[in-house]
């Protein structure tokens, strides 16, 4: 199974019970340790058979002497033992999400167990779970890894086998369920056709394989790929480093990925100058870890999506190499030249991001080069229709080697004004009001180096593409205004595009409520962010240390609630604020140009624990560490339950257990709850946050808090009702009362949802 939509097509889930939907571990643990006491053997090898095999084939293990009185002698001591000691046998986490969700998706299930009827009754009963069909050791000849146990529940539920998921914890019952020819899903790390973290995980799985299209309200993360994990030890990120941190993010309810360039390329621009668009970097691991990597991320249910970036290429790639040789050369036209302007010097006055004039001479014909970056980055002639041919199979390519799609790198430069005319100057208090780009640059009025709108045709043919392949396109657009902007995503252009708002500004509460409202008001398809590897980091920009901190989470609980995707930077979900990057350290291009802009700070390796290398590397990782503390690492906060991450991962799981009431309906309204709150509310939702650094006075909240930024112990389980003191920071998610909840014993400390 590599596409989540494969699980659309199931029709039955049959869940192993120990370990699977019922957590039985000590019990199990107790009681075969009690056994091998009294048998003389040793508990450890035991333990390490007794999961997931019946009983009796455990015995006969250790006893292959024994006649079959004496084995049924011994299981029947064993069924005592476990029978009589239920008292920690809870559901597993995240069962009663799962219970909820086959429910509400009118999916049958069945447990299908190695234990005896006796003992399965009793646990499940323990366990608070009554499944509608129960098939255990004594409604078979043999038990696992025979398939006749999987066989029979399908067969008893009328259900296809093909068609039909086996959810197992243990190798002998995914041998069975493979040999009933069903797909499989795996816990506890084992290899399954899916790996799941836990059942809650599957729901989500579940829910959103009838999601359609696949990326309406995911959640997406960016990888910066050159700083997020190294798995070779050169101190630069790879795509088997990717690989190792995948449950980091499915545990963060991550649905897709995207990860910066990959392709080969000089890395002048760390990936964004590309010399061959169909080659896998080998200091990224080349094009076999980039298949390791999406099987990997598909069998967890994650997309992956790639950056497309066609405004420019580099200057090493065979098409610009040819183009220079001579002003009569095929390729010529894939970009962009003219003759000098009558002094000699550039034919227009448009300016590179990265510092001077957007033109370079080459002497070898005499003419200038256009390049909006690096003079290594030459802008592509994108009214060439020949090129616009080559990029479409670009395009396919990769879509049919696996990638779900693509973010489109600077999508709204591809086309320049056809006759090039001079950007006009903008009058001196009134500079362009945008970070990643120099003085000079923000000085210009670019109408007509940016921003032309032909480009929507070329969106509109990429998008063509894209649907063959169920693929998603979200665009890197810096419009701000977001009426604007939405003219990018209107019909069948682009299917979204990053709205900057929230990334382009510190913190002004006032403006953020104004802009947010815009831009909700503009378009349920864009894309939500705080942060990106070209800006500085969230938490710095919204006041940087803890302030920060709760602000960018005040902000993530809106996000939560709006129609479109919502997209995590790597470390946004730690709460990071800028890297320490000393002078001289850095490697940004643009932080040459323009020291205060240098976007080396939103870069630094990812800190997944403390000590030398963070997790990050074993070598000398590429840029500094950044000046990170324990408390900043991944796994100082997955072990502290008041953490950054801990509070967002509470975020996200309480928007999994929402998601039918998302689907529900894209439309969304400002509420007015009075003075000082900024809430939104979408059907039966709401998002209620108090952005400003005073408190307000008891807010009427109008359905009970499912989430509260402040108090870890509201869920959807156990929800708050009555007025609320809205804290500075503080943030909401509300639900109208659900009619019910399925009863499960679950370990709250697990987090059984
Ligand atoms: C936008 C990318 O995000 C940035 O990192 C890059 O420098 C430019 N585009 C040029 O590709």
């Amino acid at each position: 199974m590599s596409r989540r939509s494969d699980l659309g097509k199931l029709e039955a889930v049959l869940l192993d019970m120990d370990g699977t939907l019922v957590d039985s571990d000590a019990s199990v643990e107790r009681a075969w340790s009690t056994w091998a006491g009294e048998n003389g053997v040793a508990a450890e090898a035991v333990l390490a058979v007794a999961h997931g095999n019946p009983s009796e084939r455990t015995v006969r293990r250790f006893f292959p002497l024994l006649d079959d009185d004496a084995v049924a002698l011994a299981v029947r001591r064993l069924t005592a033992l476990q029978c009589d000691d239920l008292s920690d046998v809870v559901a597993s986490p995240g069962a009663a999400d799962l219970l909820t969700a086959l429910d509400r998706l009118g999916l049958p299930w069945a447990v299908v167990t190695s234990a005896g009827t006796r003992l399965a009754k009793a646990r499940l009963a323990a366990a608070g779970v009554e499944p509608p069909m129960l098939v255990t050791i004594d409604d078979v000849r043999h038990g696992k890894p025979d398939p006749e146990g999987y066989l029979r529940a399908a067969a008893a539920l009328g259900v296809d086998p093909a068609a039909c998921l086996v959810v197992e914890d243990s190798e002998p019952g995914l041998a069975a369920g493979t040999a009933a020819g069903m797909t499989t899903a795996a816990l506890r790390g084992l290899s399954g056709d899916l790996r799941l973290n836990d059942l809650g995980h599957l729901a989500h799985l579940l829910r959103r394989a009838r999601t359609t299209p696949w990326w309406r309200d995911a959640v997406g993360y960016q990888v910066y790929l050159p700083s997020f994990g190294d798995s070779t030890g050169d101190g630069w990120g790879d795509l088997a480093g990717v690989g190792e941190h995948l449950d980091h993010l499915t545990s963060l309810g991550v649905d897709v990925l995207w990860l910066t360039p990959f392709f080969r390329s000089p890395m002048r621009d760390h990936g964004y100058d590309i010399a061959d668009y169909s080659a896998v970097d080998p200091l990224f691991g080349g094009e076999a870890a980039l298949a390791g990597l999406l099987a990997e991320a598909h069998r967890r249910g994650l997309r992956v999506i790639g950056d497309l970036v066609v405004n420019h290429t580099s200057d090493d790639h065979p098409w610009f190499r040819a183009a220079a040789s001579s002003a009569i050369d095929p390729y010529r036209d894939f970009y962009i030249w003219r003759d000098p302007a009558p002094d000699g010097g550039p034919p227009n006055n448009w300016l590179s991001h990265f510092g001077g004039p957007a033109w370079t001479f080459s002497a070898a014909t005499g003419q200038y080069y256009l390049h909006l970056f690096r003079p290594e980055q030459p802008d592509l002639n994108w009214r060439n229709p020949v090129l616009v041919q080559q990029i479409d199979e670009v395009i396919e390519h990769w879509l049919a080697r696996g990638l779900d799609g693509f973010r489109i790198d600077t999508a709204a430069y591809l086309v320049k004004d056809a006759d090039l005319r001079d950007n006009p100057l903008l009058p001196a208090d009134l500079l362009a009001p945008m970070a990643g780009v120099t003085m000079d640059w923000r000085r210009q009025d670019h109408r007509y180096d940016i921003h032309q709108p032909d480009v929507h045709t070329i969106h509109e043919r990429w998008r063509r593409v894209a649907d063959r392949h169920d693929a998603f396109l979200v665009g890197e657009v810096y419009e701000l205004d977001p009426a604007a902007l939405a003219r990018f995503v209107d019909g069948e252009r682009l299917h979204s595009s990053f709205w900057f708002g929230l990334v382009e500004t510190n913190w002004d509460p006032e403006q953020i409520d104004t802009m947010l409202a815009a831009a909700v008001a503009a378009s349920p398809r864009l894309s939500w962010v705080q942060g990106n590897h070209d800006r500085r980091r969230a938490a710095t920009r919204y006041g940087g240390g803890e302030t920060g901190r709760r602000r960018s989470l005040a902000l993530h609980v809106l996000m939560a609630l709006l129609p479109g995707t919502m997209w995590f930077y790597q470390g946004e979900e730690l709460g990071l604020g800028d890297g320490h990057v000393p002078p001289g350290h850095g490697a940004d291009p643009l932080g040459a140009a323009q020291p205060d802009q240098s976007r080396d700070v939103a870069r630094t390796p990812m800190p997944w624990r403390p000590g030398p290398g963070l997790g990050f590397t074993t070598g000398r990782p590429w840029l500094p560490e950044g000046g990170r503390s324990a408390a900043d690492t991944v796994a100082a906060q997955e072990a502290d339950p008041a953490s950054h991450l801990n509070a967002l991962r509470g975020l996200m799981m309480t928007r999994r257990a929402l998601a039918d009431l998302l689907a529900a309906t894209d439309e969304v309204t400002k509420v007015d709850l009075g003075a000082g709150v900024t809430a939104y509310r979408r059907g039966g939702l709401w998002a209620v946050a108090n952005l400003r650094d005073t408190p307000v006075p008891a807010v009427d909240l109008p359905a009970p808090a499912v989430f509260d930024s402040d108090d870890a112990a509201v869920s959807p389980q156990r929800p708050k009702s009555g007025p609320v003191r809205l804290a500075p920071q503080q943030a909401l998610l509300l639900m109208r009362p659900r009619l019910r909840w399925p009863v499960v014993r679950s370990c709250a400390r697990r987090g059984g949802v």
